[in-house]
């Protein structure tokens, strides 16, 4: 199968390059499950953006900055924001409403690290259902879609990429050729056993990347959610922490304010910092949400979770847990989303833009994958790369024989490279997430996804073992503060050399 452009994956940053780019250009979406299921679809908060008089784009770079522990790379996260108030517009040309108040105006609510309130949300807190469902309509028409379908490795000649080896359903491979390859296929938080993130997001974009020869970087950096539901075992799901901006407390099981002393914005704090708190405490943490007017209301996607778990919003307590939610490392792109592979490009959680530097502020996940997604798709429709079918005959991907269960392998990732990791406990984890040795042909999509996620933990555990320091979603026990050593220093991860420490300006130069 041949086509121009070849989008990996469906959430949003996806579907808005496939969508920009299908105005010109023949475009094929391959998701590993249904069109559209991703942790865009599952965003409750909203997408920030600077769209009032009182804000200004500079408070939102600030905001960002230091929620991201100043490892932020500044050039993009300027044009992050300056994009913020025309992508917004954008999003209302295609079709995506926006929640407004009595008078017509946007709300706009509050979330943690920000100085003002600038998300905008729909559907209460369904923005990214919103969202997603508005670029599907957009797309379905105009794309080639293939569901269930998974891509398991990226076709490479002499360091170009070409195209992708797929699976289908029942096991058999067949190669797609393509002239651009966009790798959107997300994150990693399904590494550990209490996550936000959609079942479907298990490192594949991360893994490919790596063993197609990519460089990456900052993949110790893993944000864990400060609110998930504390139901029992594993059972959870998110509490937005638009929760908390409209007013809800942490409190201890005495009815002690967890964050009274411990940072000035208290649950508005940024996340790595109330993550860490609630992790600390023995007992269950609860948030308060008796303050909040006509909760079923604003909330109506968590009222009805809770109700599905039994949980009396009347008693105005939720218990929470903390939980993996987003991966601020990755495929390292420039501005245009271009990896260091010619022909190979990286949106949305899988890519490593640098905007959210060590600790992504809320709701600007939703920003980055529409601003870098219009970025590449402005660049990849001025540029006229030969398109090289590739021929292969009976390509079999493989993978290795030596495989921990994947719950086996979550309790490795919760245990020595959750919210808190030290050289003692990383030893441990990376010694039992070793993937190299025997390797046999896969025979099954689940057989690849095990292997990305084998792969994906053991390229997070062994960069945590190197960043000496902790630093926003990186929290190390042995070394707890901040070091000027490693101070806009990533760690770089690219297969068959050696990995190293280096400033961003040393990666950007070895772009093509
Ligand atoms: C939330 O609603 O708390 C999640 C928003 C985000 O992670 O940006």
């Amino acid at each position: 199968m041949d086509t121009e452009v070849l989008v990996i994956g469906s959430g949003l940053a996806g579907l808005m390059a496939a969508d920009l780019l299908s105005a010109e250009k023949n475009v094929t979406i391959i998701t590993k499950s249904a069109l559209g299921k991703s942790n865009s679809r599952l965003a409750q908060g909203g997408i920030a953006a600077v769209t009032t008089s009182d804000d200004r784009w500079t408070h939102h770079f600030f905001d960002t900055i230091r929620a991201g522990g100043f490892h932020n790379n500044e050039e993009l996260t300027e044009l992050l924001v300056r994009k913020g108030p025309q992508q917004i517009q954008q999003l209302i040309e295609m079709g995506v409403r926006f929640d407004r108040n009595a008078n017509g105006q946007y709300e706009r609510c509050m979330e943690g690290a920000h100085s003002v309130p600038r998300i905008l949300h729909s559907g209460g807190d369904a923005t990214g259902k919103e969202l997603v469902n508005t670029l599907i309509s957009r797309v379905k028409d105009r794309c080639t879609i293939l569901e269930n379908h998974l891509a398991a490795d990226l076709l490479i000649k002499e360091n170009e990429c070409y195209g992708a080896l797929v699976m289908n359903e029942t096991g058999e491979t067949f190669t797609v050729s393509a002239a651009y390859t966009i790798l959107a296929t997300g994150g990693a938080g399904q590494l550990y056993s209490v996550t936000s993130n959609d079942s479907s997001v298990t490192g594949d974009g991360i893994a490919m990347a790596y063993r197609a020869g990519a460089i990456l970087s900052d993949l110790e950096f893993m944000q864990f959610h400060p609110t998930m539901f504390a139901g029992a075992g594993s059972n959870s799901f998110l509490i937005s922490e638009a929760v908390r901006g409209e007013g809800g407390m942490l409190l201890t099981r005495d009815g002690e304010r967890l964050m009274e002393g411990i940072h000035d914005q208290l649950e508005l704090a940024p996340r790595d910092v109330v993550a860490r708190e609630i992790a600390k405490e023995e007992s269950v943490v609860y948030l308060d949400i008796s303050m909040i007017k006509r909760f079923h209301k604003r909330f109506p996607t968590i009222a009805k979770r809770c109700y599905q778990y039994g949980v009396d919003l009347d008693s105005g307590r939720i218990p929470v847990k903390a939980g993996a939610h987003f991966l601020m490392g990755g495929v390292v792109t420039d501005r245009y989303g271009r990896t260091s592979i010619p022909g190979l490009f990286a949106l949305g959680e899988v890519a490593n833009t640098g905007v959210h530097g060590a600790n992504r502020l809320a709701s600007n996940s939703l920003l980055e994958g529409v601003v870098f997604a219009n970025e590449s798709a402005r660049w990849i429709m001025q540029s006229d790369r030969k398109w090289i079918p590739y021929f292969t005959e009976n390509k079999r991907m493989k993978v290795s024989e030596y495989r921990l269960s994947i719950d086996r392998l979550r309790e490795v990732m919760d245990r020595h490279v959750g919210i808190s990791r030290s050289n003692e406990g990383l030893t441990t984890g990376i010694s039992q997430l070793e993937w190299r040795g025997k390797f046999i042909e896969a025979d099954t999509k689940e057989d690849v996804v095990h292997f990305n996620m084998l792969q994906t933990a053991w390229l997070m555990s062994t960069s945590a073992i190197m960043r000496t320091e902790s630093r926003g979603g990186h929290f190390r026990e042995d070394y707890p503060y901040q070091k000027q050593r490693f101070k806009q220093k990533r760690i770089i991860r690219r297969i068959s050399q050696d990995d190293w420490i280096e400033t961003e300006e040393r990666s950007r130069a070895i772009f093509h």
